[in-house]
């Protein structure tokens, strides 16, 4: 039986490269849309155990990849927490937003009974999968859940999550200790029902006023991984603090994380260096650099980033989601270039 590399490299022992793809299961794969249509309301597939499992395994079919992560979405929290939450066709999510120092904060709502149907998947998915496959959990960090749940859709700037931040301070941090709780809840329950591996995304990471990147980038995170330590919740967690510049190498030491995914804009060699040696480093491939056909840089792209990488423990994969534009052939030709590598 092939050994799982990704939980080796964990338990501390360098060997061959794995490697896997942020959102891998989406749309860049056309027979996505077709289980896509087997349920009109994003959130209605994101509850059905069925078409969760179906999209998971998706990628597979594909692609020889070392993980696969479970269908879902960073936005199940706050749907949970009844803020209303659609998924426009071409617009990207929206919310009721919440209004600071007003919009009460609901606390003791139970996201294991809201998301049961997301834990019989991972139950489902983990004794399918090959054990050499890990299955990955994840939840979004509550910086970026905060984020969305203020302004009720995307923004350029966040600005009124940024003015939350400076003028309902108590209120925005109540918001973000509640979330602690939902999102080790939500973390807890995946791996619980067998996920080996749990992901937090802190998309948003960049817009955080940099007086603030301790409270609410690092210490929201230590809170989550200590109190899944102290519910003997063992299994690596992987941060990602996307676009967070030079405040990633306090984040490397201080959050607590096992790994640190590394957006496409960090420059290796520097993290090399700054990001602690003692964690697992995952990234950074652009994932606009797989849109162009027969592009002349692929290759040596991918080579950089292995030599870079080459004294660390290190988990290829893309510096942000893979986009409906990335084309399949060139996902499977970095695969071959990372697998070739390795031998
Ligand atoms: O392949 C996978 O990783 C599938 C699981 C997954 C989805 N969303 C499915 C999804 C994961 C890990 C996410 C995380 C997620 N969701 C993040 C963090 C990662 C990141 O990209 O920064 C964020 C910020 C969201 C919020 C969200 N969900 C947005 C902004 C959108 C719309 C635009 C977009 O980027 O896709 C979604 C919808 C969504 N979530 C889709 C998928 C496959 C597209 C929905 C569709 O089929 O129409």
């Amino acid at each position: 039986m092939t050994e799982n590399l990704i939980l080796n490299l964990f338990k501390g022992k360098k060997s061959i490269i794995p490697l896997w793809f942020l959102r891998q299961a989406g749309r860049h794969i056309p027979e996505y849309y077709d289980i896509r249509k087997k349920e009109n309301n994003f959130v209605k597939f994101c509850l059905n155990k069925n078409l969760i499992i179906e999209s998971t395994m998706l990628p597979l079919k594909y692609y020889d990849l070392d993980a696969a992560i479970v269908f879902s979405d960073i936005l199940m929290i706050p749907w949970a927490m009844r803020r209303n939450v659609r998924f426009l066709k071409n617009s990207g999510p929206i919310l009721d937003p919440m209004i600071p120092g007003e919009t009460k904060i609901i606390k003791n709502i139970s996201i294991a009974s809201k998301l049961e149907p997301l834990k019989d998947s991972i139950f489902s998915l983990r004794f399918d999968l090959p054990k050499s496959v890990s299955l990955i959990g994840f939840a979004g960090a509550p910086w970026t859940l905060a984020c969305y749940m203020i302004e009720g859709k995307g923004s350029k700037d966040f600005i009124k999550t940024r003015n939350a931040v400076w003028s309902e301070n108590k209120w925005f941090m109540e918001l973000i200790e509640t979330l602690i709780y939902y999102i080790s809840d939500k973390l807890e329950m995946q791996a619980k029902a067998g996920a080996d591996i749990l992901m937090i995304f802190d998309s948003w990471s960049h817009m955080i006023p940099n007086n603030f990147f301790n409270e609410c980038a690092i210490n929201p995170i230590s809170k989550i991984v200590k109190i899944l330590r102290s519910r003997d919740i063992l299994v690596p967690i992987i941060g990602f603090p996307f676009k967070a510049g030079s405040s990633i190498v306090k984040y490397s030491f201080e959050s607590g994380v096992d790994c640190i995914a590394l957006d496409w804009s960090v420059d290796l060699s520097w993290a090399n260096r700054f990001v602690n040696k003692d964690i697992v480093i995952q990234g950074n491939l652009d994932p606009a650099s797989l849109i162009p056909k027969d592009s002349i840089y692929l290759k040596n792209n991918v080579l950089a980033i292995l030599e870079k990488m080459s004294d660390r423990r290190f988990i290829f994969n893309v510096g942000h989601g893979l986009t409906p534009e990335c084309k399949i052939d060139n996902i499977k030709k970095v695969i071959n270039i990372v697998k070739n590598y390795n031998k």
